[in-house]
């Protein structure tokens, strides 16, 4: 057979695969909970790819951390407590339905990324999520006392007086 018509039935092969799983499965609501699937493949996916994007290009972090962690405090609740909580691990209304939903920062799966894994989300944010980039909103030092801050999230961990409310 001429190598033609085998790309020609290739070609149409895909796209008679494409119209098919469109309709019958890729929705463009919220709703829905992502599946297990999709979670576990968008995870791992997601994970070695910020890991390989932030091999390279990471500012120093600032060296006082206590102080950091203090600043970071104070920045989280302005920038990232609408979508996922004050305390990290109860997102708001906002959070809790997008797709994928806001990521509960108190998790085993996000306390392992490394600083610098956090700092590269937190500087470039997540395609196709919710998650934004905060680097050109935030300075380096900020995004390192966010970075911080999320560190120290815990489980029951009270947020502190006289930070802002959402
Ligand atoms: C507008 C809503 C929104 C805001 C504001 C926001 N996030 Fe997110 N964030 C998300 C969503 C949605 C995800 C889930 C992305 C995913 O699962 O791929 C996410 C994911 C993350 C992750 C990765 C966790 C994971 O599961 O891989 C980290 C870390 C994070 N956010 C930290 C922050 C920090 C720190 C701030 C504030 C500087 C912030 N976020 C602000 C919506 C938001």
């Amino acid at each position: 057979m001429k190598r033609w018509i085998l790309v020609v039935l290739f070609a149409l092969a895909l796209a008679a695969l494409v119209v098919i799983v469109g309709f019958t499965q890729i929705r463009v609501d919220a709703l829905q909970e992502p599946g297990q699937l999709e979670t576990v493949f968008a995870t791992g996916v997601k994970h070695l790819l910020v890991h390989w994007s932030s091999r390279e290009g990471i500012p120093p972090a600032p060296t006082n951390l206590q102080a950091s962690v203090e600043e970071g405090d104070k920045l989280y609740a302005t920038d990232c407590s609408m979508c996922h909580g004050l305390d990290g691990h109860t997102p708001t209304d906002s959070g809790r339905w997008m797709y994928p939903r806001a990521s509960d920062l108190i998790a085993p799966e996000v306390q392992q990324y490394s600083d610098r894994d956090l700092f590269w989300i937190v500087k470039n944010g997540i395609r196709l999520s919710g998650m934004p980039a905060f680097g050109r909103v935030e300075s380096d030092e900020h995004i390192w006392n966010l970075v911080h801050y999320v560190k120290t999230l815990r489980e029951g961990a009270q947020p502190e007086s006289g930070r802002a409310a959402p």
